[in-house]
């Protein structure tokens, strides 16, 4: 099999200092707060299936991309302390302001999370799409959206990523960087298929659990664009993929899902939910 010529010719491309600033892809989604809101309600409905009133005082996001939208939804459901750990720091204050105000908008009208019809990309679909009180009662939203609070959280957008509310970390692998023990929950959305090394992420996320904390994982296992067939990156030659890969600082990793929950239970986790989804062709 063959992978994709035109993405074979760009990753070619991108060995030439440089040119991966102007030929790289964007992170995408997050821009969106409609999008973020529609994740990260997704994210805290799945673990408060494991656990009915998650503690959500410190999270960690895996690869936030273009804004740190995920994190600051979380801000707003009652987190105190958000780390975001990329490999390059994409996200910028003026985006991530502009994001955060309209999530503010979002959760303070109590809307509904969008829909497939909105985002058909965004799994697992919802049989209930209304804002979900059971878990964001209006006295945690009038405490986590009090004026006061919403002028601290922008200020700390705008200033230092090494203390206060919001931490960014990119890149985050350094082991002199870890807080061991500090977080209550750990995740991502569309990243683990791109990270380099999973078992050593999954690790280093283990390490930032607190003990009896929790950590999910939205992994699309798709070519991306860079093969044919959704499937057809796990049949390109080492050699070619290479090449296809090129300067650029990730692209996917051709991890099998079976290889991801193998990493995630050698880390030293227990899976409690492992949900495949058959996305149509
Ligand atoms: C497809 S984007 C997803 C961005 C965002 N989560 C979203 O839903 O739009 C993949 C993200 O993974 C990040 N990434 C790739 N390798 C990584 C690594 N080793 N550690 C952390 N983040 C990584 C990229 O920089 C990028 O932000």
């Amino acid at each position: 099999m063959k992978a994709n010529p035109k993405t074979l010719a760009k990753g070619l491309a991108t060995f030439v200092p440089g040119v991966n600033r102007f030929l790289g892809r964007r992170p995408g989604g997050s821009v969106s707060a409609r999008y973020c809101y529609s994740v990260w309600l997704r994210h805290l409905l799945r673990i408060s299936v494991c656990s009915p009133r998650p503690i959500l005082d410190t999270i960690a996001e895996l690869g936030p991309g273009d804004s740190l939208g995920l994190g600051l939804a979380a801000i707003l459901s009652g987190a105190k302390t958000y780390f975001a750990f990329d490999v390059q720091p994409h996200a910028r204050p003026p985006i991530n302001l502009a994001v955060f105000d309209e999530l503010v908008s979002l959760f303070g009208k109590r809307s509904a999370i969008p829909d497939a019809a909105e985002f058909p990309r965004i799994l697992p679909n919802l049989s209930d799409h209304s804002f979900p009180d059971h878990l964001l009662s209006p006295s945690l939203l009038d405490l986590s959206l009090s004026a006061p609070r919403l002028e601290m959280i922008r200020s700390a957008l705008m200033e230092s990523r090494t203390s206060g509310p919001i931490r960014y970390k990119a890149p985050w692998f350094a082991a002199s960087e870890r807080i061991p023990g500090t977080v209550d929950f750990a995740f991502s959305q569309a990243v683990m298929e791109h990270v380099d090394h999973p078992e050593e992420a999954y690790e280093a996320l283990h390490c930032w659990l607190a003990p009896g904390g929790l950590m999910a994982h939205s992994i699309d296992y798709a070519s991306h664009g860079y093969a044919k067939d959704w499937y057809g990156h796990w049949t390109v030659a080492d050699f070619t993929w290479r090449l296809l890969r090129g300067g650029r600082p990730y692209l996917i990793n051709r991890f099998p899902h079976s290889a991801h929950i193998a990493a995630i239970r050698r880390a030293g986790f227990e899976i409690e939910i492992d949900e495949r989804i058959e996305d149509s062709p």
